[in-house]
């Protein structure tokens, strides 16, 4: 079978496609044939500079797919020959706080990924995929929408009537305007792209900021919340933007800290005059995508999927997430 691999710090370019033999499923596993592979910006960064995640060579990418399982191993019960899964982002969290043995299991870094025709994953490492989706749109879910999920579900305990901000318009950030509607929050939304802006409000944002051309955004917040700020921010900018989503914030509200889309230098005097929560986020645990799903069944959701590209050009979908032109999620299909 053909899996994706890393062997170099050569980027996009010195991916390699190999020949590697179909992996057989242990005590405890099951083995999954994958049907679509979604990208996430980490994906990308873990593509380009595996130095600095200490990844060994050969190592397949990819945190997030789906499809259907093939073959199960001794002891596995709950799962059976045909069942359509989702991976978990963390192969070893199954509920609770997240630690370093959590950190330890992440597909696609600490171990090899799914961007293969098959893999194999712990039983407790896969998730039904909601019934009113196809295999390529659960893959969209395991990263980018339980990241968000836990940001608004878990973290910030988003109330109907409450604001959210969110940054652009990348995966991360449009789960969480979905999640935010169905939980009946107003959302102001920033993008660097009118276009995207409006594709945004026909989904459902309230209110939108063009961050390009209004760069002090967190002013245009403030004025859209009466002065007082937005009750909780999704945070996928990382240092560049945080001092913006600070200013944008309410005094007592709070911050998902999720991104590394920017550098830049941050003073923390802000934080603690305004008695922010600032919670730093690691996608999520088994249970929560679990909760996650049943909300995204119940409400009918659909992932929105920008671009699909086909197994063997994988490498396209990198460089398409690289020029930032998508909106919501970019997929590989097996
Ligand atoms: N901590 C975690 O568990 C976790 C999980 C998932 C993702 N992340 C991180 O979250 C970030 C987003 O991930 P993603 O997968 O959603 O990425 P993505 O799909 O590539 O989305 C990136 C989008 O962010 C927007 N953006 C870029 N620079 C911005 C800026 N200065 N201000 C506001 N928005 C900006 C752009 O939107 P426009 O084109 O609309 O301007 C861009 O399309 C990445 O840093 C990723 O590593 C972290």
């Amino acid at each position: 079978m053909k899996a994706w691999q890393i062997v170099s710090d050569g980027g996009v370019d010195a991916l390699n496609l190999a020949d590697v033999a179909t992996p057989e499923p242990g005590p405890g596993e099951v083995r999954v044939k994958i049907a679509a592979s979604s990208i996430n910006f980490r994906d990308l960064m873990t593509i380009k500079d595996p130095k600095a995640r200490n990844l060994p060579y050969p190592r397949i990418p990819n945190s997030d797919g789906a499809g259907t399982i093939t073959a199960v191993g001794a002891g596995v019960t709950k799962l059976k020959v045909g069942d359509r899964v989702a991976s978990c982002f963390f192969q070893d969290w199954p509920a609770g706080p997240c630690s370093v043995d959590v950190m330890n299991s992440a597909l696609g870094g600490a171990l090899d990924g799914v961007l293969a025709e098959e893999v194999v994953l712990k039983a407790g490492g896969v998730i039904p995929v909601p019934a009113h989706f196809s295999l390529e749109q659960a893959a969209t879910l395991p990263c980018a929408a339980l990241t968000a999920w836990h940001a608004l579900a878990e973290v910030a305990a988003v109330k109907a009537g409450e604001t959210v901000l969110l940054l652009g318009t990348g995966g991360v950030s449009i789960f969480a305007l979905q999640f935010a509607k169905i939980m009946g929050a107003r959302v102001i939304l920033t993008s660097s792209s009118d276009e995207k802006l409006e594709r945004a409000r026909a989904m459902g944002a309230d209110e939108t900021v063009n961050y390009r051309s209004t760069p002090d955004w967190q002013d245009a917040v403030l004025d859209l919340t009466g002065g007082v700020g937005a009750d909780t921010t999704v945070e996928v900018g990382g240092a560049g933007t945080l001092a913006r989503s600070i200013a944008a914030t309410r005094v007592g509200g709070s911050i998902g800290l999720i991104g590394v889309l920017t550098g830049g230098e941050i003073n923390p005097t802000l934080i603690m005059r305004k008695s922010l929560k600032v919670q730093g986020i690691y996608v999520g645990s088994s249970k929560m995508f679990a909760d996650m799903n049943a909300a995204i069944s119940l409400h009918r959701l659909e992932p929105v999927i920008d671009q699909t590209f086909a197994f063997d050009d994988a490498k396209s979908a990198y460089r398409a997430m690289e020029a930032a032109g998508h909106f919501g999620k970019i997929v590989i299909t097996a």
